[in-house]
């Protein structure tokens, strides 16, 4: 197989225009600090009526492309990821073909994968496995993931957000994916789907939804931790993984303050398979050894516990990649991929290099699945541009130009 398949380098877009969420609190009518404190979120991104699906794909598309200044023939697969449905039949990947039209390159496989906001990680997934396989022709593979999220009025409406991530995928990359060690976990359940296909909106059960994706990555972490452990002892190490072999850990990212609890579960898990006080941090929560699993989802006291026992880990692994998500809200596919971006470009080369970031893809419905990227030790860090204070669109933007009256979409790009 090709050597350290993975990331080579990432283009990300979120929309130019926000909502200050004290302003929305204020709107909305609700107590102060309960978007910005008890959901961690400060601006939420929304899109003009000239922006969809396409073009924001287009745009981190033709960026990534312009950034790393390939041939468009040098593209072999095209995977999109994405919820935002504008065509029940007609895949965003066909509309990005528009992009490689003048280079005559059409033998580009891949296609739109779709559940919730695990469509990106699919795609990252199908371009990786292609790279390993006998259908490898040697050139690189693009994953695309975007999304314009919008809740109907109520409480789910200020974890909206939107925006767009382009990966270049190739070997001997700087965020290589650790061959063998994905942990997936998949089950039915009906927490955020989207029956109205007239609708944008989602029918949301919002405190199901968290039990559901807590519980996704308590079953990802166990079978992670179950694959490398298998690893490590056919190299001769005994011992068990724990968040201390995670220099970095990202999630999907709903809302800010869902990571942190994330975060904070996952030292759970590590705290119930220890089979006693082994570690200081672990010193409050010995009251919590023996509650039933199932109890321990919506157990406010061991929340608070756990909170606390996590907070430096968390501030040290994980609350620099939250950058995008505080600023911008959810990006369902593009979420996690928003938050290493923001990692990236928090830290510098020499603190990422040889480092092992955790990741954690949740999609309702449901589809999760943990993973990681293990950095090269000559990394850099990603560029990507600060949020601006302009209603308009940025320069080098697509947009939506017109609908004709045969619902087909004509798109045109801001001058740069
Ligand atoms: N100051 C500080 N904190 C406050 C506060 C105030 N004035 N008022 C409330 N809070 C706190 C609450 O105590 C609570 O914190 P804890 O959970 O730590 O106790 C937090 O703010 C939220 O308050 P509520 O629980 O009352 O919020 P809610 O029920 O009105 O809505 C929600 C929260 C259910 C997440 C809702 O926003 C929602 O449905 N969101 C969409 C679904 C979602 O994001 N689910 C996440 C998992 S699913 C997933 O990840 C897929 C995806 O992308 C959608």
């Amino acid at each position: 197989w090709p050597k350290d398949v993975g990331i080579l380098a990432m283009e990300v877009y979120f929309p130019a225009q926000y909502v200050d969420q004290t302003d929305l609190e204020k709107y909305n009518n609700v107590e102060a600090g309960k978007y910005t404190v008890g959901l961690g979120q400060t601006h939420m991104g929304f899109c003009s009526v000239q922006e969809d699906i396409n073009s924001l794909c287009l745009t981190v598309v033709q960026r990534l492309m312009e950034r790393t200044q390939l041939p468009w023939d040098a593209v072999g697969r095209l995977e999109v990821g994405t919820e935002t449905i504008i065509d029940k039949s007609k895949a965003v990947k066909t509309v990005l073909m528009e992009l490689f039209q003048d280079s005559g390159n059409t033998d580009i496989e891949g296609i739109d994968t779709t559940n919730a906001c695990y469509g990106g990680t699919a795609s990252l997934f199908n371009a990786a496995n292609w790279m390993e396989s006998s259908y490898w022709d040697g050139r690189y593979a693009l994953v695309v993931c975007g999304d314009i999220a919008v809740y109907p009025n109520g409480n789910a409406r200020p974890t909206g957000g939107a925006g767009a991530v382009a990966m270049l995928i190739g070997p001997k990359a700087p965020l290589a994916l650790e061959q063998g060690l994905r942990g997936t976990h998949m089950e039915n359940a009906y927490d955020f789907y989207k029956p109205n296909l007239a609708s944008e909106y989602p029918m949301v059960d919002g405190k199901l939804s968290i039990q559901c994706y807590l519980r996704a990555l308590d079953r990802c972490y166990t079978s992670y931790r179950q694959k490398i452990q298998k690893q490590w002892k056919q190299a001769g190490i005994d011992r068990p993984f724990t968040l201390d072999d995670l220099q970095y850990m990202i999630f999907h990212t709903p809302f800010c303050k869902m990571v942190q609890k994330s975060l904070a579960r996952l030292m759970f898990n590590d705290f119930r398979s220890s089979s006693g006080d082994t570690h200081a941090l672990y010193q409050g929560l010995e009251a919590f050894r023996e509650l039933k699993l199932e109890d321990t989802y919506t157990n406010k006291d061991l929340d608070k516990a756990l909170l606390k026992a996590s907070l430096d880990t968390f501030n040290k692994k994980t609350k620099a990649s939250l950058y995008l998500s505080t600023h911008n809200g959810n990006m369902y596919t593009s979420s996690l991929y928003g938050c290493l971006a923001s990692l990236l470009s928090h830290h510098s080369a020499q603190d990422l290099a040889g480092s092992r970031i955790g990741a954690f893809s949740y999609g309702s419905g449901l589809a999760a699945s943990l993973f990681s990227f293990r950095v090269s030790q000559d990394a850099s860090p990603v560029n990507f541009s600060p949020p601006g204070d302009t209603n308009n669109l940025f320069p080098g933007t697509w947009y939506l130009e017109r609908v004709d009256e045969m619902h087909r979409r004509k798109y045109a790009r801001r001058p740069i």
